[in-house]
């Protein structure tokens, strides 16, 4: 990184201290005016799922602004985020339009009040970004499921994409065809034992075993692909296979034994102070039969 100095006066040996002053003051002056403390971002980091692009960097600015380039790999540079004090920049649009070039993006650097400046901005360039090859897979959502007999149907939601043809949003299958596969992870409820599923379609089809409930999830995944692979893991979703006695029905004769419990501890009170109060009055009624 080469930092911008000032333009230099010359000070020649023979001047005198007050012209050696006057050279003093004058690089102060441009120190001042902002060339020599702007500070170059660091950091130029790409943040890409599903090709939503944001391009962020480093350090948040104390007496600067930003303005992003971005251009694909050679030449036509077009500006984004001007003279932002923000440390991010959306580039989604500028990708979208064809994800599968090579983009790079910059960085410059202009003290706060831009207008009056007229000195060459300095930069730094983000590392080369290709969207088809490098955006993150996003966490997929399974869309439905459907248990039948020794049949699990699962299928997985397609996501939409911000990556438009013809004035439609495309889906991500629809942005990358066969390369795109997901994976079905699943397991009996009743223990942990994983199987696995692949489809490079949306939907998978699996055997198992009748009146067994499943939990599973799904993950996609691009083969070919050498980084950021694959996607984290959809939330788990589990079936409720009834297998003699469905929980509703448990539900059901939990209440019923309750009620039974309570009907015979009630009955049992009552006829407890029944008893006492006849008791009593047997008693009572003896007495007199005693005095005669
Ligand atoms: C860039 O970021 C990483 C972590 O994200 C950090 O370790 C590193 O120090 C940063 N570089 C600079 C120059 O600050
Ligand atoms: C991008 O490249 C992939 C593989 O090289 C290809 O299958 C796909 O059709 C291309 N997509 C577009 C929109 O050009
Ligand atoms: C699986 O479920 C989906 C969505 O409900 C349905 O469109 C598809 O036909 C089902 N597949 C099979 C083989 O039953």
């Amino acid at each position: 990184m080469e930092t911008l100095t000032g333009p230099r006066m010359p000070c020649p040996e023979d001047t005198v201290a007050r012209l050696l002053l006057l050279c003093l003051v004058l690089l102060q002056v441009t120190g001042a005016s902002g060339t020599t403390d702007i500070v170059v971002a660091y950091n130029l980091t790409w943040k890409s799922t599903n090709f939503k692009t944001i391009l962020e960097w480093e350090p948040k600015p104390i007496n600067h602004v930003y303005t992003v380039q971005i251009s694909p790999r050679l030449g036509n540079w077009k500006s984004k985020c001007f003279y932002t004090t923000d440390t991010e920049c959306d580039l989604t649009d500028e990708i979208v339009s064809d994800v599968n070039q090579t983009y790079l993006a910059r960085v410059f650097s202009y003290p706060a009040d831009a207008t009056d400046y007229t000195g060459e901005p300095q930069f730094r360039n983000s590392p080369e970004f290709t969207p088809y090859l490098e955006t993150k897979l996003g966490r997929p959502k399974i869309q439905s499921h459907e248990q039948v007999g020794t049949k699990l149907n699962v299928t997985v939601q397609d996501a939409r994409t911000l990556v438009r043809m013809d004035g439609t949003f495309l889906t991500l299958r629809e942005v990358f065809g066969k390369d795109l596969s997901y994976t079905l992870y699943y397991w009996k409820a009743s223990s942990t034992g994983k199987k696995t599923a692949k489809t490079n379609t949306n939907e998978f089809l699996v055997d198992v075993d009748k009146e067994e409930s499943y939990c599973f999830n799904v993950q996609a995944v691009i083969p070919s692909r050498k980084i950021n692979q694959k996607s984290p893991e959809s939330p788990i979703v589990c079936t409720s296979q009834d297998k003699g006695v469905s929980r509703e029905m448990l539900f059901i004769i939990g209440i019923v034994v309750l009620v039974v419990i309570v009907l015979t501890v009630i009955l049992a009170v009552s006829l407890y102070k029944c008893r006492k109060r006849r008791g009593g009055r047997g008693g009572k009624e003896s007495t007199p039969l005693n005095i005669a």
